[in-house]
Parts: structure tokens; C-alpha cells; sequence
């Protein structure tokens, strides 16, 4: 990509015209030794992954389905707080280029509305305790028409042209997300997670909602009463008892 203004991130930028899925690309860069900061991006996937072991519906031509290979030095317990790094820097970044009003659900889902314009899903390699690589995929929805999205999907997606009433320029959207998140990592590193969790608190709608966790190990109902330094959700359920929450599916109550 050209104009990329960052020092590391993507400025090994492997771009595909068809893939099943950008994040298998990104592990096999990363087993074959491929340094940190690596970034793998697709027109069209024709298997594009998402999380909880669904389909990422991946059209080709208006959307940007990237993967982040990383290979960062902290413990395998604050792996989650680079997810929410990313929420914030996709965010921030669409913010730049578009003004639609946009909120993170927790732990990822960028919505506009009630509906999901980008998600996000962090894959990790681990040796014994520690981290050996993290693959960050990032998919947004940017030019897509309402008529083009699985009638199934229409009640819960959106794109980015829909709701600007315009289209964007996905290299330009992509661009600003690398730089966004080369320097929210930078702040990370230097200041810890502090700072990345205020401004993540600050874009999400998640907390103090009457929410529902469907996690692997069974379904729990209370109160979003914020995050850990880890980055992982504290849900209060009726009887008062603090659960923390490291993945699951979420439902607001009304
Ligand atoms: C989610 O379920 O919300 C996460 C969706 C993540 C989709 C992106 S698109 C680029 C990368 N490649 C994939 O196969 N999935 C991720």
C-alpha cells in the first residue's frame, strides 16, 4: 500500500484476489517464520471465518478482510486486551473517514446501531504459557448494498456505505486502521493497557446493560459491570456473584 505512514505494521503486505480465509494465510506466513507486523488482505474469502466457529459472509469486492500476524511479548492472560486494541483502533479509524455514529460490543463487534458493521477475531499460538503469535483478523463491511447481504443477515449487518449513504475507499479505510492500531500498540507497550482501556470504555455500549453471556460452558444472565485490567468482561448476576467473562456470545435484554 502506498501513503502507509507506519514503521512496522503492514509494510510486509501479502494482498490475495481469492482466498478461503485470510487468517489461514497469516498462520502459515507465521509457522514459516514470517516477523511481526506481517499483514495478509483479500478481495474476496471464500471461507472466511468468524468467531465461536461461524462463517464470516466475505463477498468479494466491498468488504476489507485482513489478518494481523503479531507477535507480541506479554502473558497468554492479556491476549484478550489486543482484541479490544482493535475494536478501538477500527473504530477510531472509520471515524476518520466517515462520520456515522458507531459503538463496541463487547469483546469486538463494531455496530452502527444495532447492527454489525465489523468483527473481529483473534486466533493464538501458544507454547507451554507463553504467547508465540497472535493472528488478529479484522472484517468490515464497507461497500456492500443492503440487497447484497443474506436476507438472514439483513436484520443484524450493516456496511458502512449503508449507513453514510456513501462509498468508501477500502485501501484508504485499510491505511487508516494500520496506522491506528501501529500507534494504539504503541501506547500499549509504552503505558500498558490503562490507556487503551479507558478509551475502549468510552465506545462501548456494553456496560451497566441487562445482558445474556452464552459461553462454552453454559449461559449466564447479570448486569455488564465492566472490565479487568485482563480485558475480560464482568458480568453480575441476580444473586450478586461477579462472573468474568472470556468469551461468549452476548444478548442485551431489554
Ligand atoms: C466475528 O465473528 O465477529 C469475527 C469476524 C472476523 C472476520 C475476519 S475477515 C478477515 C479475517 N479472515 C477470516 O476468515 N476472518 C477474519
Amino acid at each position: 500500500i502506498s501513503h502507509l505512514q507506519t514503521t512496522w505494521l503492514g509494510q510486509n503486505l501479502h494482498y490475495f484476489e481469492e482466498v478461503e480465509s485470510t487468517q489461514t494465510i497469516a498462520h502459515r506466513l507465521a509457522r514459516e517464520g514470517a516477523p511481526s507486523g506481517n499483514v495478509v488482505l483479500a478481495d474476496h474469502q471464500q471461507a472466511g471465518k468468524g468467531r465461536l466457529g461461524r462463517s464470516w459472509f466475505s463477498p468479494k469486492g466491498t468488504g476489507l478482510w485482513m489478518s494481523l500476524l503479531i507477535r507480541p511479548h506479554i502473558p497468554l492472560t492479556s491476549v484478550p486486551q489486543l482484541t479490544l486494541l482493535t475494536s478501538v483502533a477500527v473504530l477510531r479509524a472509520v471515524k476518520q473517514l466517515v462520520s456515522i455514529p458507531l459503538h463496541i460490543k463487547w469483546p469486538n463487534d463494531v455496530l452502527c446501531g444495532q447492527k454489525k458493521v465489523a468483527g473481529i477475531l483473534t486466533e493464538l499460538d501458544a507454547e507451554a504459557d507463553r504467547v508465540g503469535y497472535v493472528i488478529i483478523g479484522i472484517g468490515i463491511n464497507v461497500n456492500q448494498q443492503e440487497e447484497e447481504f443474506p436476507t438472514e443477515l439483513r436484520t443484524k449487518a450493516t456496511s458502512l456505505r449503508i449507513e453514510a449513504q456513501k462509498a468508501l475507499s477500502r485501501k484508504e479505510l485499510a491505511i487508516a486502521i494500520l496506522q491506528e492500531w501501529e500507534k494504539l500498540y504503541g501506547l500499549y507497550e509504552q503505558s500498558g493497557f490503562g490507556p487503551v482501556k479507558t478509551l475502549w470504555e468510552a465506545h462501548t455500549c456494553s456496560l451497566g446493560q441487562h445482558i445474556v453471556a452464552r459461553t462454552p460452558h453454559g449461559q449466564v444472565e447479570g448486569i455488564a459491570r465492566g472490565i479487568t485490567d485482563e480485558g475480560v468482561l464482568l458480568l453480575e448476576d441476580g444473586q450478586g456473584t461477579m462472573h468474568k467473562i472470556y468469551s461468549a456470545d452476548i444478548e442485551t435484554l431489554s
